[in-house]
Parts: C-alpha cells; structure tokens; sequence
C-alpha cells in the first residue's frame, strides 16, 4: 500500500558508542538510499554557492534511473524529490491515486492546496467534478481509474508550473504509465496536453479526435476547474467523456 514505509528508509539509531557523527551517518544513509534507488552518483546536494535555479535540462542518468523504478521507488523518489524549487514550498508531494492496473488514466495539472494538505489528487472543488465527470461515465475514482498530474508538487498561487518544473517531472508521469499500462488517457487541460502532446494548440482545436501518447490511445477534454469557470463548456466535456467511452469500448 502507498502506506508501507520502504526499507530503505527504515533508519534506527546507531550502536552506543558509535563514534561517526549525526552528519556524516545522515550523509552516509543518504549515500545508501540513492544507491539502492540507483540515483548515485549521479544525484548529490548542491554546495551553498550553487545556483538555485532548476536545470532546464534533465540529465540522462536521472531519467533512465527513474525509468526503472518499480512502484515502491518511485514513490519513494517522488516524496524526496528535490529537482526543481517546487519542493521547498511543498507540504508534501502529490503522487497520484487509484488502481495501479487502470485501463483510465486521468491526467491533471499539479496539486493545489488542498491536494498538497491531503496528499491525493483532485480532492477540492475541481476534483468533485472530476468524479462527478467519473460517475457520468460509470466510473469511480480507485475502481479501475488512476489519477496523477504533470507535477507532483504544488505550484505557489495555484500559477502554472513552469516548462523547467514540469520537465523535472516528466519522467516520474512516463514511468507511472509505464507501470499502470492504461488502455486510454485522458488529458485533462492545457498544461496536462502541452506537456503529454507536446503541443502547443488550445483545447477546441485538439478535443474531438484521438491522439496518442507513446503507443496509447490520448484524448484531450477541458480541466475540471476550468470548467467550473465555464459552465457552457461542460456540454463539451460531456460529448468528450462520451467518446472517450466509446473509444474504451472499441478498445475492449
Ligand atoms: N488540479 C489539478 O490539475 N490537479 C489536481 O490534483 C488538483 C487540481
């Protein structure tokens, strides 16, 4: 379960007397976790006069690593993710919900408050319509449906995450897909599009037709919280959940 603590992390006092300091056992443990995730060497602490800023680029080593983590590690990573600045604000990662073996993937933006409070995905306003929009098409959130996001860390004031952020992220999204293995994905909104589509085009000018995502099937429809901006387009997301159900059916 998500709550089973890793063994890895199952970090015990030392022996009395042990004569090596707090420092170094911490910096020594770390050194063991990032081995058995298969993170070091390439991973390290910035020293104090290292730029804070996120590297746009994602290193080759950082992301085949992550795209061999099993489930266990990669939400071990998730939770300890320091890559880009969207950790030091965080109250915790959000790593995603729901059936590990979900033939629906749902895919958000990025936690907001209520999200980075709880730990789970869509829990405020926009994730009640969201199962709502679940339930309209005979799903439930858990029940053969996972819901994850583009970023796993809340952005401040609810903005945008950044291209840098979300391609921090992007590994630990292709390698929740990898494992779950959905026959489709739905892409809830702009950002979740842009970064999954790689494409710069709004919702009307994408929704309507099937796209793919590295092999599966990708359907493109309206963010909840959008939505709850603009009733009139709900009529939209409805016909889009209708295609998306009927692409299922024909996937079946
Ligand atoms: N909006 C998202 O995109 N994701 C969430 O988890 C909550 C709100």
């Amino acid at each position: 379960t998500d709550c089973a603590a890793p063994r890895i992390l199952s970090c015990g006092p030392g022996p009395r007397g042990c004569n090596i300091t707090r420092a170094a056992a911490v910096s020594r443990r770390r050194e063991e976790i990032l081995k058995e995730l298969g993170l070091w060497p390439q991973w390290r602490l910035k020293s104090s006069n290292e730029s804070n800023d996120t590297p746009s680029v994602i290193t080759d080593d950082r992301r085949s690593s992550i795209l061999r983590m099993d489930w266990q590690e990669l939400k071990t990573s998730v939770a300890t993710c320091k890559a880009c600045p969207l950790h030091e604000k965080r109250s915790q990662a959000v790593f995603g919900v729901g059936d590990e073996n979900a033939d629906w993937l749902f895919i958000g933006e990025g936690p907001g408050a209520e999200e980075d409070a709880k730990g789970e995905p869509f829990v405020g306003q926009a994730g009640k319509l969201l199962d709502s929009m679940l339930a309209a098409i005979g799903l439930k959130r858990g029940e053969n449906v996972y819901i994850a996001n583009v970023v796993k860390c809340r952005p401040p004031g609810n903005r945008n995450p950044e291209a840098s952020e979300a391609q921090q992220c992007e590994p630990y999204l292709e390698q929740q897909i990898a494992l779950i293995q959905p026959k489709l994905i739905v892409a809830l909104g702009k950002v979740a599009v842009q970064n999954l589509l790689k494409a710069d085009a709004t919702i009307a000018s994408l929704r309507g037709r099937l796209h793919d995502y590295q092999g599966i099937p990708l359907i493109v429809t309206y963010h909840p919280a959008y939505l709850l901006r603009n009733l009139p387009d709900k009529a939209k997301a409805w016909a889009d959940l209708c295609f998306a159900r009927k692409t299922m059916r024909e996937l079946q």
